[in-house]
């Protein structure tokens, strides 16, 4: 845990303005600035930081964050990582506490240079050796593209590391996966003979690497362990490579295998990924999205690549959006991606980019297989099958499409579809909240306390009626409470990360980015709207009583009530 205090006192220090301008030219827009949002694909600016609020809101994504969290989108690293980059930023040294030690910290520094010079020492022995140079171009590879994706050699014997690293016995050596100690506590180079790949984290540090045996051999891949840098679920192998291509088509192809990313970029299509070894996860295709609108899976053309499909498409669901896209191409058996670009060339590729089966054909498609649709006992399957993968499904447009096609094929109405799923029925309830509509009271309020959240210490909480605003508002009453509002939006924000609040406070807040009202005007602001809400909740409480007045008679009123009755009709009377 890094202190409460030091997160504070880092985002004061840092100003999110020249952060975010250092990454994408910033434009004086009013108050504000504002820029193309990095994290989608758009033509005209969206994408706005507040230097008074101290934080960044694109409007057309709903990326939305301190200096913290845009280090963290930016890069796709985590929270702890983001506050360690912007500290030495900003020459601030990260105090010690719990699992985060200026040691550990010490430690990672030292397992990326290790690995930078390792990397460095297998790509110099690749320029030696001649089998290994050869092996590339076999495989059609060029050094241009080796050199794109640091590609080495790791020669064959048993201590070639000693000449790197002095120092042989080091336990950082262990750490960083790079030598092996067998039972006798004799150490060894753990890659041996290997063309070696390494994997790149978005920062641009070397986190592990993927060896390939030349020729054949077992196994066909060493990977390096998961270490304190390397966590293989997370990580995309070729993803900083990839960052401009996917930018510019807006889509990311995701395959299984190291060679697939390097031979299709060798090929001409740069926008390529690759999982490393693993199904896809959840947080993969959350990373990606967060760059583009779509993603291709493009996986081996056997029944192992199938199966990887599903499991992909299984995982993508709950990271889905409506204005997302997934697709599927599925190549013939006997080839990967790899193969594919190699016989067919990039035309032919990209064109099955194009034509990709949308994930909601392939949920059909493949539970429609499952399932004997002829019968009823299938058709009852098909439903049974499909709902928990609707259920995990956050994207109500796609979910109708999917519960209508459902419906067609399974004989069930849609809404017994729904019903059966026990999904929510779709009503267009809620009017979409239109930019311009007046703002409830609660809404007003927690747009006030936002802009000065001191005040939120002042909230007179017996007075907010149960609209979606007011666990919001208590929220940011206890945090102000416990001492936390005189810095402001940005260092609050950091501390509703997870909580259920966070949504409706980030969208309240970026309703401010067009109010630009002082600080006295908030305060004034406030009183007032208090005083709104009081007459209001004081009507409905009238309105109340008067219902109930003429439904059952004054007597039916308790003593209380009565009481309270009258006080409202005499003043309604002294204001007439
Ligand atoms: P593949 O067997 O499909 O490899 O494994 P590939 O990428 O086509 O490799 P080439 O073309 O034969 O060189 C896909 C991925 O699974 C992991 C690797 O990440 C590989 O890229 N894998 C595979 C291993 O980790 N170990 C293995 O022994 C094999
Ligand atoms: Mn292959």
């Amino acid at each position: 845990m890094i202190p409460e205090s030091f997160i504070q006192d880092l985002l004061a220090r840092v100003d999110i303005v020249d952060l975010v301008d250092s990454y994408v030219p910033l434009k004086k827009a009013g108050a504000n600035y504002a820029a193309c949002c990095p994290f989608h694909n758009e033509k005209s600016p969206s994408f706005t930081v507040s230097p008074t609020k101290q934080f960044y809101h694109c409007f057309g994504c709903g990326a939305h964050g301190t200096a913290i969290g845009f280090v963290m989108e930016y890069q796709g690293i985590g929270f702890v990582d983001a506050v360690k980059e912007l500290a030495s930023r900003t020459g601030m040294m990260v105090p010690e506490s719990d699992g985060f030690s200026p040691e550990k910290l010490g430690q990672t520094r030292n397992l990326v240079e290790i690995m930078s010079r390792a990397a460095a020492y297998y790509k110099e022995q690749l320029r030696r050796s001649e089998k290994a140079i050869e092996y590339c171009k076999k495989r059609g590879l060029t050094g241009e593209i080796a050199a794109r994706y640091g590609m080495g050699y790791a020669p064959d014997g048993w201590n070639n590391l000693q000449s790197v690293f002095p120092d042989y016995s080091n336990d950082d050596l262990k750490a960083a996966g790079l030598v092996i100690d067998n039972d006798s506590g004799r150490r060894y180079d753990r890659f041996r003979d290997r063309l070696m790949i390494p994997i790149v984290n978005p920062k641009g540090d070397i986190i592990a690497f993927g060896g390939r045996i030349i020729d054949q051999g077992e196994p066909k891949y060493l990977n390096s362990p998961e270490t304190p840098l390397f966590e293989k679920g997370r990580e995309l192998f070729g993803l900083p490579q990839a960052r401009q291509a996917m930018r510019e088509t807006d889509t990311a192809i995701v395959t299984e295998g190291y060679m697939d990313v390097i031979a299709l970029a060798q090929n001409g299509v740069g926008n390529a990924v690759a999982t490393l070894g693993t199904a896809t996860t959840p947080t993969h295709v959350q990373k990606l999205l967060r760059q583009v609108d779509r993603i291709v899976f493009c996986f081996d053309g056997d029944n192992a690549g199938r199966k990887a499909a599903w499991r992909a498409l299984e995982n993508a669901l709950e990271a889905l959006a409506d204005n997302k896209q997934i697709g599927f191409i599925f190549l013939p058996a006997e080839h990967d991606p790899d193969s594919f670009i190699r016989e067919h060339g990039k035309a032919e590729f990209d064109r099955q980019v194009t034509r990709a089966m949308p994930l909601s054909d392939f949920l059909l498609r493949e539970l429609a297989q499952r399932c004997d649709l002829t019968s009823s006992e299938g058709k009852a399957k098909l439903i049974y099958e499909a709902k928990p993968l609707l259920l995990k499904l956050p994207t109500p447009l796609l979910r109708l499409q999917l519960v209508k096609r459902l419906a067609e094929a399974s004989g069930f109405a849609q809404q017994e579809v729904e019903r059966l799923c026990e999904l929510k029925s779709y009503a267009p309830a809620a009017p979409p909240r239109a930019k311009r509509s007046a703002p409830s009271l609660t809404r007003n309020l927690l747009r006030i306390v936002l802009h000065k959240p001191v005040l939120a210490a002042e909230l007179p909480t017996e007075l907010l009626p149960d609209t979606p605003e007011r666990p919001a508002l208590l929220r940011l009453q206890q945090l102000v409470r416990a001492g936390n509002g005189a810095q402001g939006y940005a260092a609050l924000r950091e501390q509703l990360r997870g909580l259920p609040e966070e949504q409706i406070i980030e969208a309240a807040a970026s309703e401010l980015l067009g109010l630009p009202f002082d600080e006295g005007e908030a305060d004034a602001e406030f009183r007032a709207t208090l005083e709104k809400l009081q007459d209001s909740g004081q009507m409905r409480q009238f309105a109340e009583l008067q219902s109930k007045a003429q439904q059952f008679g004054v007597a039916g009123l308790s003593a209380a009530e009565k009481q309270a009755y009258i006080q409202f009709l005499t003043a309604r009377g002294n204001r007439s």
